[in-house]
């Protein structure tokens, strides 16, 4: 028995010695974390009156009840730190302070997160957390704050790894378990050691709301949704629950047309990412909430096997993605990235497809699967060869369950 409890205590102190150890809360995000944040339509234009008006709207437009509990200050909260070092909102545009928007967001039965920054001031020029970790971590946890999206800016010769580690440490001391959004725009490829301080580490730079464009910022660039989702190829080995592959907070609802917003979410959702709505969610049309809340699209980036998809095929801007499903189900996502309809025929009995990292295959050869499409709820199967048209810039969407022969 005691031999038994020194191997154990040598391996623990072996994987922190190795730097293994989790430091992160655990049994957090187990599934993609789902709400809203305010950069992506609000930038530095916020105040405590948008993020209540947020949280109501979340509510009455069934986006809470569909999972989106995160309500997500971004950038250009900060006022000054005070006499003793502690962080405080900018008094005119949170007067109340932060701990009563977090009770309000709270009251409402969601959850609320804030931004800070690993150098000495944040994207936006606001004090950042370099020096002050400990006391902001302290700071956050006494407002009631439950998630950190923690970003990159200023950080000079900073070495990510350490950096973040720090806060994640942070963290941990205050107490408050806390979501840790780790935004180092992928830069120091996060998903190789990140997964034991963060539960989301973005993959990539800036997302913007075009479909494919790239938008020169000087020294910087940001990305269309197509882009970004490119950047995620050979990223999926390193998503599973707790630990997120991040492809930026959506832009649903902020692109040209309905049908590439529907596009955008569901392959957010076959990439297993967190749902960070990014739009103006008191404001946005009938179509737009029907998109953000569908369930059976959620359900399908909230399946609990939490595997990201993978592209299957790819050719003349078409791409046909599979993800495997708990209860030997799959999601099919048929993408058409061009800006014309694109017609589809797939004899699935002819198709070999394996997910051979998880060695998972649907046998379409000996199996029959029940289709249904996510965003028109037509049904069909893969006895008969799918023949459709997917419109320009759109995506088809389907479930599949087994039928028992
Ligand atoms: C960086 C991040 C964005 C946003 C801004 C805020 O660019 O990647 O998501 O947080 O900073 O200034």
């Amino acid at each position: 028995m005691k031999a038994f409890a020194l191997i154990i205590l040598g391996l623990l102190s072996a994987a922190a010695a190795a730097g293994t150890a989790d430091i992160k809360f655990p049994d957090l995000a187990q599934t993609p974390p789902m709400g809203w944040n305010s950069w992506n339509t609000f930038g530095c234009n916020i105040d405590e009156n948008l993020i209540r008006q947020t949280t109501d709207a979340m509510v009455s437009s069934g986006m809470r009840d569909a999972g989106y509990v995160y309500v997500n200050i971004d950038d250009c909260w900060h006022g000054e730190r005070d006499a003793n070092g502690f962080i405080q909102p900018d008094p005119r545009r949170f007067p109340a302070g932060m701990k009563a928007l977090a009770d309000y967001v709270h009251s409402r039965g969601m959850k609320i997160g804030i931004y800070s920054d690993a150098g000495a001031t944040t994207c936006g020029g606001h004090p950042g957390s370099q020096g002050h970790e400990y006391q902001d971590a302290l700071q956050y946890a006494r407002w009631g704050i439950d998630l950190l999206k923690y970003d990159w800016c200023a950080t000079e010769d900073r070495t990510p790894a350490e950096a973040y580690r720090t806060m994640a440490r942070a963290l941990r001391a205050a107490g408050r378990p806390m979501v840790f959004s780790i935004c180092e725009w992928g830069d120091n490829k996060p998903w190789l050691w990140a997964q034991p301080l963060g539960h989301l580490w973005r993959t990539t730079g800036d997302i913007t709301n075009c479909w494919d464009c790239v938008v020169s910022h000087g020294s910087w660039e940001s990305h269309g949704v197509m882009a970004i989702l490119d950047k995620q190829a050979g990223l999926r080995k390193y998503a599973g629950p707790g630990h997120w592959n991040d492809p930026d907070m959506m832009e649903v609802g902020n692109l040209p047309s309905v049908n590439e917003d529907r596009a955008h979410f569901a392959m957010w959702a076959m990439l297993a990412a967190p749902l960070i709505a990014g739009n103006d969610v008191r404001t946005m049309t009938a179509a737009t909430r029907a998109i953000l809340t569908n369930r059976d699209v959620i359900a399908i980036d909230q399946d609990s096997l939490g595997i990201s998809g993978f592209p299957y095929r790819k050719e003349a801007g078409l791409e046909i993605w599979f993800k495997p499903l708990s209860g030997s189900a799959w999601a099919v996502a048929l993408l058409n990235r061009a800006s014309t309809p694109q017609k589809v025929q797939f004899d699935w009995k002819k198709e070999d497809v394996q997910d051979a990292l998880n060695d998972l295959r649907p046998q379409f050869d000996r199996q029959v699967y029940s289709l249904t499409e996510l965003f028109s709820h037509t049904g069909g199967s893969t006895a008969k060869p799918l023949d459709v048209t997917v419109p320009a810039r759109d995506v088809l969407l389907y479930r599949l369950e087994k039928i028992a022969l």
